[in-house]
């Protein structure tokens, strides 16, 4: 019996060697770390270095969160990533109407390069790298890091990590946009052109999939919009003015990692041979560099389950186990408990244990791409690259990727995903073990982590001294500066990193932006 696969492609009971008839490994595969990447995009892959480890954490105001990343780097984490709470992504003050309820809860409040300087106390930035899931105030949180490090002394040629910065999947799937797409795709286009003159080993964007994945796409649609909205950031930078080579190469990705392994191993291979062919082919990109598709892997949080929430531990390991024999550089493994809260210390430890036993106690690390010539795992890569280049096409077809959002095209075409699996898990034709099928009542009690509400008040005193002791003339000098910015061609980073200096709150330097670009309606609302 043929099983479908996620992406609807046949997964055949048994594959030999008809199955590659024809197919030439030096023309599809290349070496490792060569063109065009199918095995990986370094020679030597983990038998050089492990894959970074790096969990996503922040919760709460930033003394906490750095508490939390000093102990993660205690467990022997190599990689920090931090999360902020909605107010912080959103551009808004905590102290603003629109902030209550929500400061602090699913991710650090961080409202001034003040708190910037707390979240990172005690840790050297210029021997991290620091990933920061922040889209449209990206620019802001990067330039408050780099304050940071210029307070320590850390230059921003010495500073290392990554902005999500994709403000495309944030308006197909997640939402935390402000500006509409024109304006955030010249924001994006600054802070690659900033990053090339200031900060030139940091990684200007994170083009993501996961969101899109968890929102219900399959893999096929993850990669394919994921790349799709690639292009599009690589053609707003070309028609700035910049040179392919002058910024790809500080172009970085994130997917999801599913339990379905052998789909998902195929998927990252393809990935990589899409992008390499497009940035080769379709951009003339010379820089090996700029070919090479980079990313990030969190394990799949809407494949975790509340009932038994131990068996997550297993879903994590398969999850994190695909990622790694798909060739990732950087690694999130999800905490067992974080379908009923923010996890606990014990959880967060749990998560980054798994990572180590994938590195340390497998062979995993042994050989670089060890799937390579499987009848089954190349013959689904070359299936997965079919359907992905397909659905690219169609992007293609409907203007790309801004306008195809426009149309409501890929928001679509994944709730009509979403709704099958849906379907698929309330009839029990897709097994979730322990909620369809083996289930159990004999639930322990869980104590789950809890954010004190009183950070709120906290973080509204941090702002009112804030304001108190700053040079008011200042920041309404420097915020009038960026207004004038954003209103002509200059890069905006530059007089918005001054207003930070001199304190302008994110919800300060936010609402200048907002009042000359206005904020994004999206076209289905009703
Ligand atoms: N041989 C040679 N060199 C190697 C090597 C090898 N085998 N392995 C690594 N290296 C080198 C690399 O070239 C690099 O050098 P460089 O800095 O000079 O370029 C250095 O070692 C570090 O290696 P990587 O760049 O591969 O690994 P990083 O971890 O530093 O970067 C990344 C990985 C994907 C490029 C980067 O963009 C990154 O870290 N992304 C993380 C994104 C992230 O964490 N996102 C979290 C999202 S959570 C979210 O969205 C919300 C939630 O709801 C899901």
């Amino acid at each position: 019996m043929v099983r479908e696969s996620e992406s609807g492609l046949p997964i055949e009971p048994v594959y030999g060697p008809a199955a590659l008839a024809g197919w030439r490994p030096d023309a599809a595969l290349g070496e490792p770390g060569a063109y065009p990447y199918t095995r990986g995009v370094y020679p030597t892959m983990y038998t050089g270095r492990p894959w970074t480890m790096r969990q996503y954490a922040g919760f709460g105001t930033a003394r906490e969160s750095n508490a939390r990343y000093r102990r993660l780097i205690e467990h022997g984490t190599t990689g920090l990533s931090v999360a902020f709470d909605l107010p912080t992504q959103m551009g808004h003050d905590s102290d603003t109407p629109i902030a209550a309820g929500e400061v602090g809860r699913v991710g650090v409040a961080i409202d001034s390069v003040d708190d910037m300087e707390v979240l990172f106390g005690g840790i050297p930035l210029g021997s991290v790298s620091t990933s920061m899931t922040i889209n449209a105030p990206a620019a802001l949180l990067l330039l408050m890091y780099q304050l940071v490090g210029e307070q320590q002394g850390v230059t921003g040629s010495q500073l290392s990590g990554t902005v999500q910065n994709d403000v495309l999947k944030e308006y197909i799937a997640r939402g935390t946009y402000i500006y509409p797409p024109q304006p955030s795709l010249r924001l994006t286009a600054d802070i690659f052109r900033y990053c090339r003159a200031e900060i030139p080993r940091w990684n200007t964007i994170s083009i993501s999939g996961y969101h899109m994945a968890e929102a219900g796409a399959s893999p096929a649609q993850e990669i394919a919009f994921t790349l799709a909205n690639g292009i599009a950031y690589v053609r707003t930078a070309l028609a700035a003015g910049m040179d392919v080579d002058d910024f790809a190469p500080r172009l970085s990705f994130f997917f999801v990692a599913r339990t379905t392994l052998l789909e998902e191993v195929a998927k990252f291979r393809a990935a990589r041979r899409i992008w390499a062919r497009v940035m080769r082919e379709e951009f003339g990109a010379r820089n090996p560099k700029s070919q090479m598709l980079r990313f990030h892997t969190q394990t799949a949080g809407v494949q975790l389950t509340a009932q038994q929430p131990e068996v997550n531990l297993a879903r994590v390991t398969v999850q994190g186990l695909a990622a790694v024999l798909g060739g990732t550089q950087s690694l999130h493994t999800n905490s067992f408990d974080e379908a009923i809260a923010l996890p606990t210390e014990k959880a967060a430890r749990l998560a980054l244990r798994t990572q180590q036993v994938l590195a340390h106690e497998t062979d995993v690390t042994a050989t670089v791409d060890p799937f390579a010539g499987s009848y089954a795992v190349e013959s689904l890569t070359d299936a997965v690259e079919e359907a992905v280049r397909a659905l690219m096409a169609r992007v293609e077809d409907l203007g790309g990727a801004v306008a195809a959002i426009e149309r409501g095209f890929q928001k679509g075409e994944i709730e009509r995903n979403a709704y099958r699996i849906a379907q698929e898990t309330d009839a029990g034709a897709r097994v979730v073990v322990g909620v369809n099928r083996f289930r159990t009542d004999e639930e322990e009690p869980y104590e789950p982590l809890r954010v004190d509400p009183a950070i709120e008040a906290q973080q509204a005193e941090r702002l009112e001294r804030l304001r108190a002791h700053r040079n008011r003339q200042a920041v309404t000098a420097a915020l009038g500066a960026l207004r004038k910015a954003a209103e002509g061609p200059d890069n905006v980073l530059y007089p918005m990193r001054e207003a930070l200096r001199a304190r302008a709150t994110s919800g300060e330097v936010c609402d200048a932006l907002r009042e000359v670009w206005g904020t994004y309606v999206p076209t289905d609302a009703f």
